[in-house]
């Protein structure tokens, strides 16, 4: 069972409990024409996002990694209408192609996306998030949980996307950047005494990959 079963899947899936939806499929599309990848989440993990984030009744979220907004705006279309949701893009270009897809869905009073590296925007947020969806540069990871649990209050949770990457995750002498973070990451997870955390490989249209997902206990 390999990529073309999974690809016909995930179609099954979305096509059953996932689709049409105009502001999301807008969104792609935009996205394609301004020349954006396409490495957005798949539509049934989109959609995975937003229910954790409903079950969870998140009312301030942290998105790394915005890109076109599609994960955005799962994401914040599980807020209240007075919920929050701030999202981080370092490529202004990608910025840009995200406000109006997030405009265009209408969420924009409640998303607020900040161009910059993150760890250069950071520094200028306050206060305790209610959930965290960390998608950006997998080298920073690490530093991005560190801050996350820094920012977090009992009961936040964090999610980590791609932590598997077709397995290079298990390749102990790599020197890929993304390998490294998301090992480091995997070992801070498993010796943070403030966090229950687990990971989850998937398969589907995106190929193989997977994602954490993190509780702050305390
Ligand atoms: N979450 C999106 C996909 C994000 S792709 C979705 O699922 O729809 C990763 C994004 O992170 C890219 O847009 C890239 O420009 C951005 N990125 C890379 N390095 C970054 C950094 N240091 N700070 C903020 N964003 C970064
Ligand atoms: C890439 C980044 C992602 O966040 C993703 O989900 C898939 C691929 C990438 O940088 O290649
Ligand atoms: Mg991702």
């Amino acid at each position: 069972m390999t990529q073309p079963v999974w690809n016909d899947v995930d179609d099954y899936i979305s096509g059953l409990l996932v689709g049409p939806d105009e502001a999301l499929e807008n969104a792609l599309a935009a996205s394609d024409r301004a020349g954006l990848p396409q490495i957005n989440v798949a539509p049934n993990h989109g959609k995975l996002l937003n229910l954790i984030a409903r079950i969870h009744g998140a009312r301030r979220i942290l998105e790394f990694g915005t890109l076109a907004g599609y994960s955005t705006i799962w994401l914040a279309r599980a807020l209240p209408a007075d919920g929050e949701l701030i999202t981080l893009e370092a490529d202004p270009h990608h910025a840009e192609v995200a406000k109006g897809n997030i405009a265009a869905a209408g969420l924009a009073d409640r998303v607020e996306v900040k161009v910059g590296k993150a760890l250069d925007t950071l520094p200028t947020l306050d206060g305790t998030f209610d959930l965290f969806f960390i998608d950006a540069d997998k080298a920073n990871n690490p530093a991005y949980v560190r801050w996350a649990l820094d920012h977090s209050r009992p009961g936040t949770v964090i999610i980590v996307d791609n932590v598997v990457r077709g397995g290079r995750v298990l390749d102990a002498d790599s020197t890929d950047p993304s390998v490294v973070g998301t090992r480091e990451l995997a070992t801070l997870l498993a010796n943070e005494p403030r966090v229950s955390a687990t990971m989850v490989q998937t398969v589907g249209g995106k190929g193989y990959d997977g994602f954490a997902l993190v509780v702050v206990d305390s």
